[in-house]
């Protein structure tokens, strides 16, 4: 046995399974689109579960549709260290958000099993169910339900644009995976560590293979509703009018003032825009839009957050607005003690780092109300991501995986690693 896991870190076997992966929802300009709970991310599942079962790990479902895949430990009673992220994706999705996470957690557990090291806890590769939000909205549903912080029974009526349920999924899920235990949902966790591409462009420009992740910028999502009249494009005079486009259109861009910030640390983005009959000549009768809204300051997100429904009521005139908040996460800091333990495990490896806030949402956020959690950063080209150019090099997904294999040493084994 060699104590160093982290040096069993295979960067070319890391490398093909995202390029396997990447198959599993493949768009014809070289990204993914692998929603959530779709036929493509059943795949994916059972891609990874036969992986893991050729190294020995046991897979089970929670009723959330968070799948498990399960090192033993010597100590089978204690609470479990998790890795992992996500396997969905964005419509116009690439081939590490998320995904780089669960393969670099698999690699960390291969390496465990090369190296000859049992740990003391079990270790835990976790991809949780729909993080993206982009099929079934708001995202990270599996965490947070996991985490305690939203019920199954408020997950399962959430329906796609085709007006399948979550519920539908679950239960289609569940046969599809009828060789699977199900196992409870919301556990202990002695502690979990996510590796994830950076998705913006520090660590590249800085140089550097590994960012140690400081904590998460707060986030608010709503879903708008902007309700008019249908009416014929040719006869209906302004007057008359209660064109929902235009209402929609004149709420987004007062919104977009009034959020606009020199400081360009807002970041407000209507991404979703449903017109309804969306036919040239009908005045358009309803529009729904989204709003995704994210500020590092929390009581600055509270404020503008707090804005959005004024603001619609204002100038979406004459038609009528209706604003539900889908999910409110504020800024949010990872424990000292788990940044000091990653940092340690680069250090060891010879990795310098870099300490990098996150703009971009993730699972953590959800666990770190569990147990002391953490994030690694790996750099992706150009900073790009939910975007199908979402590129990344073998070389860095390597170095954040042996952190990753290095911090789980940490976490998971007593004093020294056990023998086999
Ligand atoms: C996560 O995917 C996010 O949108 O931040
Ligand atoms: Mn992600
Ligand atoms: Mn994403």
């Amino acid at each position: 046995m060699d104590t160093n896991a982290a040096a069993f870190v295979n960067a070319n076997r890391l490398w093909e399974r995202h390029m396997e992966m990447a198959r599993h929802g493949a768009t014809r300009a070289g990204g993914v689109n692998r929603q959530a709970l779709s036929n493509e991310d059943f795949a994916a599942r059972r891609a990874l579960i036969d992986w893991g079962a050729s190294i020995g790990l046991t897979a089970c479902h929670d009723a959330a549709g968070n799948l498990f895949l399960r090192l033993a430990g010597t100590d089978a009673g204690a609470a479990p260290v998790m890795t992992g992220s996500h396997m969905d994706s964005q419509p116009t999705g690439g081939k590490f958000d998320g995904i780089y996470g669960v393969l670099a957690g698999l690699e960390a557990l291969q390496a465990f099993r090369e190296a000859g090291i049992v740990p003391q806890r079990p270790i835990e590769l976790v991809a949780w169910m729909n993080e993206e939000g982009s099929r079934f909205a708001p995202g990270m549903m599996g965490s947070s339900v996991f985490a305690g912080a939203a019920t199954l029974e408020s997950i399962v009526p959430v329906t796609d644009a085709q007006g399948t349920s979550v519920g539908q999924e679950l239960r289609r899920l569940q046969v599809a995976f009828g060789d699977l235990p199900i196992c409870p949902l919301g556990r202990a966790v002695h502690a979990y560590v996510e590796a994830h591409i950076e998705q913006g462009p520090v660590l590249e420009r800085e140089g550097l293979s590994v960012g140690v992740v400081s904590g998460i910028q707060g986030k608010r999502t709503f879903a708008v509703t902007v309700t008019g009249e249908e009416s014929h494009a040719g006869t209906s005079r302004r007057a008359e009018r209660r064109d929902a486009l235009l209402c929609a259109i004149a709420s987004i861009q007062a919104m977009a003032a009034e959020f606009h910030d020199p400081e360009d640390l807002v970041r407000f983005t209507v991404g979703r825009f449903d017109v309804t009959p969306n036919a040239p000549s009908v005045v358009p009768g309803s529009v729904r839009f989204s709003i995704d809204l994210r500020h590092p300051d929390s009581s600055v997100l509270i404020r503008l957050g707090d804005e959005v429904e004024a603001i619609c009521r204002q100038h979406a005139l004459p038609c009528a607005v209706q604003v539900l908040e889908l999910s409110t996460a504020m800024s949010l800091e990872f424990p000292r003690r788990v940044r000091d333990i990653i940092r340690q495990a680069a250090n060891e490896q010879a990795i310098a780092t870099l300490d990098i806030p996150s703009a971009a949402g993730h699972d953590a956020r959800y666990l770190h109300a569990v147990c002391p959690s953490g994030m690694i950063f790996v750099p992706c080209k150009d900073g790009i991501s939910h975007n199908e150019a979402e590129s990344a090099t073998a070389q860095d997904l390597a170095d954040g995986a042996r952190v990753l294999t290095a911090t789980l040493v940490r976490l998971a084994c007593a004093d020294a690693p056990h023998r086999v």
